[in-house]
């Protein structure tokens, strides 16, 4: 009893430590977590992971319950302690229909309110709460078969994908993607369907292509497993430059992949290429199942609005050296997809790939460019546009 009492006392400091450092220093979940346990001088455990991203999915719920109790916003430790109470599970939600959704499904309302202008209501209840939910998928760095096998001998129900045969999606499993079976015995790696589709619009096959945004370097090892023969890949981030570094030699596509630190605003390249992927920075309000740390991180929407000038730079800067340039955001927000690739000097073009629906409608992109949405395509939510820089006229 006092083990298990000592154990609980914990998890609950991780968490209020966890919630702490995201809180101040706007870092995801897994980084916040490690630096909790370095502060606390304890070891990684799944309880406490746990209990922290519960807490975090939960995050405005339990600060609209603790504000109609206290009439203040909860700090951390208070946040946790409330909690762990339940007493956020007893509160009677709003009347108005739009801060029902935002307490309910546990968003931000400024961020319910901006997609209610895009989405039914209905559509955008199913995506929050598809939203909400961890979605694990598997690329096969062998047969699918073997993969389904694997996961079956460890009881892990999984289906290969109908569209991307090389994809495994893992249907229920008590274990963390990491300690799948493919995924220890180097048969697979977790990469979410949303980037894999984010490369295959690229249609790169047998080119050589930019990666301007590249850091991890999933895509660009993607890249070159589907049939890329270079992929010359930057990033600004030196720790993520190093942690490609890593990831690529996972992914046995260090040979081919060329890794720059430099900015893409203004890339230090003086040859022009084919095809370009531009994966760039976002809010990540696509990505919430992976690390629900983004939905405190959302509590401050100016930060999208800086992210909208990068990203704007980043796809004039880019186009300018490549025929054709993939754009995608892991962000549901207009603001850093369709409302970029209106604002920039490209042509959009119809993009013609499975598992994606159209875009948000009454922009200059729509019909053209298109989204993956969790709630259909059950992966992280991606906008894609396929862009190709203006001819100058020559008159
Ligand atoms: C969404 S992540 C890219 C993920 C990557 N494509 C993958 O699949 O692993 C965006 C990346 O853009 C990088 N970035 C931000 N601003 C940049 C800039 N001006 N030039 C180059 N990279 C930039 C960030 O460091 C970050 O690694």
């Amino acid at each position: 009893m006092l083990t298990l009492s000592l154990d609980f006392q914990r998890v609950r400091e991780v968490a209020v430590e966890a919630l702490k450092i995201i809180e101040h220093y706007d870092i995801s979940l897994q980084k916040a977590y490690f630096k909790a346990l370095q502060e606390l001088n304890l070891k990684p455990n799944r309880a406490s992971y746990e209990y922290i991203y519960n807490i975090l999915m939960n995050y405005y719920t339990i600060q609209y319950a603790f504000m109609k109790k206290k009439g203040r916003p909860a700090r951390p430790r208070e946040l946790v302690e409330f909690y762990e109470s339940g007493e956020h599970l007893k509160v009677s939600l709003p009347s108005s229909i739009l801060r029902r959704l935002s307490v309910e499904t546990s968003y931000p309302y400024w961020l319910v309110q901006r997609l209610s202008k895009y989405l039914d209501l209905e559509t955008l209840y199913q995506l929050l709460k598809a939203l909400n939910r961890r979605k694990v998928w598997l690329l096969c760095l062998t047969k699918a078969g073997e993969v389904l096998r694997t996961l079956a001998n460890e009881g892990v129900e999984a289906n290969i994908d109908v569209d991307l045969d090389y994809m495994v999606e893992v249907v229920s499993s008590d274990k963390p993607p990491s300690r799948l079976g493919p995924v220890r015995k180097g048969l697979a790696i977790p990469v979410d369907k949303g980037s894999a589709l984010v490369v295959e619009a690229l249609r790169a096959q047998g080119h050589e292509v930019l990666d301007a945004c590249a850091a991890p370097g999933v895509k660009s090892s993607l890249l070159i497993l589907r049939g890329s023969p270079l992929v010359i890949a930057i990033d600004k981030s030196k720790s993520r430059i190093r942690e490609a570094a890593k990831l690529i030699s996972k992914f046995n596509t260090k040979e081919k992949i060329m890794l720059i630190l430099a900015d893409s605003r203004k890339p230090p390249i003086s040859r022009s290429f084919i095809k370009a992927l531009l994966d760039v920075p976002c809010s990540g309000t696509g990505t919430v199942g992976d690390d629900p740390s983004i939905k405190v991180r959302l509590s401050k929407p100016n930060k999208v609005k800086m992210y909208h000038k990068t990203q704007v730079r980043l796809l004039n800067s880019v186009s300018k050296i490549a025929e054709e340039v993939i754009y995608a955001s892991c962000s549901l927000l207009p603001d850093e997809g369709e409302m970029v690739v209106d604002e920039c000097d490209v042509e959009i073009e119809k993009l013609e790939i499975p598992s994606v629906t159209d875009c948000y409608q009454g922009f200059r992109c729509s019909g053209k460019a298109k989204r993956t949405m969790p709630h259909i395509h059950h992966c992280s939510a991606f906008f894609i546009a396929l862009c190709r820089a203006r001819i100058p006229s020559n008159t």
